[in-house]
């Protein structure tokens, strides 16, 4: 089926869309973006991703293309266009492009590229993926130093994934100075003795949208949380680890570089935490 996307004030079909090969998002990776899943044909935290699009746009000195209002209109008009019950919705915020090829930004007054699309997921609240749980191997981080900035650059994240790929494995944590810092599109936890131990937020992580609920979500039912740096040594005695992203929600963990956590299968806390994290966001879903 051909989808309806959002491109510059305009939704056409998806064979109709159209970038200059100028563009900086293209040619630099100058660009920001979120993505916000869709359950019952609803919004999960648009705020939340409203909020952190801004400030990633405030970080790189771009301009808002739109009020946040007009943004959540878009997102709600792309998800019915185009039928989504479950799924996600893709924003891209780019600076633009005066033309041709420079280091130098274009001129402050250069219009942003906008784009949105959606992506159908049926079943993705109840994934196969999330009852079997996901095996992982660690690898460096490479990547630059403003990990909380949501840009495009995914090269690594990528070859992360790819390299967890070619090891058998599902995804991969990454590992700067001795500590991990994150999944390759997730941020990570594990559970020890029925505390959730996850690294706090600085420069070096994305502040995922999802853990900001999930932690919250997770001191309201009286679990203990501590938020340290911790060792993927660590995170492979633990008796359970888990992932949170707004496109697999709450991923159990079951095996970290072949070391298999508790008795391999997804642990009881990640388990708890997933489904309340469905319902409740279900419930204040817009
Ligand atoms: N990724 N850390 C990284 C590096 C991420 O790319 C993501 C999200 C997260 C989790 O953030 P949130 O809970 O706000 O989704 C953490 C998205 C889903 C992606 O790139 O597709």
């Amino acid at each position: 089926m051909t989808r309806t996307v959002y491109v510059n004030g305009e939704y056409l079909p998806e064979t109709e869309a159209k970038v200059s090969i100028f563009d900086r998002g293209f040619l630099m990776a100058d660009a920001v973006y979120e993505v916000t899943s869709v359950l019952d044909g609803k919004l999960i935290d648009f705020d939340g991703h409203a909020v952190r699009l801004k400030r990633s746009l405030n970080e790189l000195q771009m301009a808002e293309p739109c009020s946040m209002d007009e943004l959540l209109e878009i997102h709600r008009k792309l998800v019915e266009l185009n039928g989504i019950e479950e799924g996600l919705v893709y924003l891209q915020v780019t600076r633009g492009s005066d033309g041709d090829r420079d280091f130098v930004f274009p001129p402050a007054d250069t219009k942003p590229t906008m784009v949105l699309f959606t992506q159908n997921k049926p079943g993705l609240a109840d994934s196969e993926a999330s009852r079997t749980g996901a095996k992982i191997i660690s690898i460096e981080d490479i990547r630059w130093g403003r990990r909380d900035i949501k840009t495009t650059q995914l090269l690594y994240p990528s070859l992360g994934k790819m390299m967890a790929k070619a090891a058998g494995c599902d995804d991969a944590w990454m590992i700067e100075d001795g500590y991990v810092t994150e999944g390759t599109s997730n941020n990570a936890y594990f559970v020890k003795n029925g505390k959730i131990v996850t690294r706090p937020l600085s420069n070096d992580i994305l502040h995922g949208i999802t853990r900001k609920a999930v932690l919250r979500m997770a001191a309201e039912a009286q679990m203990e949380i501590e938020e340290r740096l911790f060792t993927i040594d660590e995170a492979k005695e633990a008796d359970e680890a888990f992932t949170t992203s707004a496109s697999a929600f709450v991923m159990p963990v079951i095996e970290i570089d072949g070391v298999m956590l508790g008795d391999g299968t997804p642990g009881p806390i990640a388990k708890r935490l997933r489904e309340i994290y469905l319902d409740e966001s279900r419930k204040a879903a817009i």
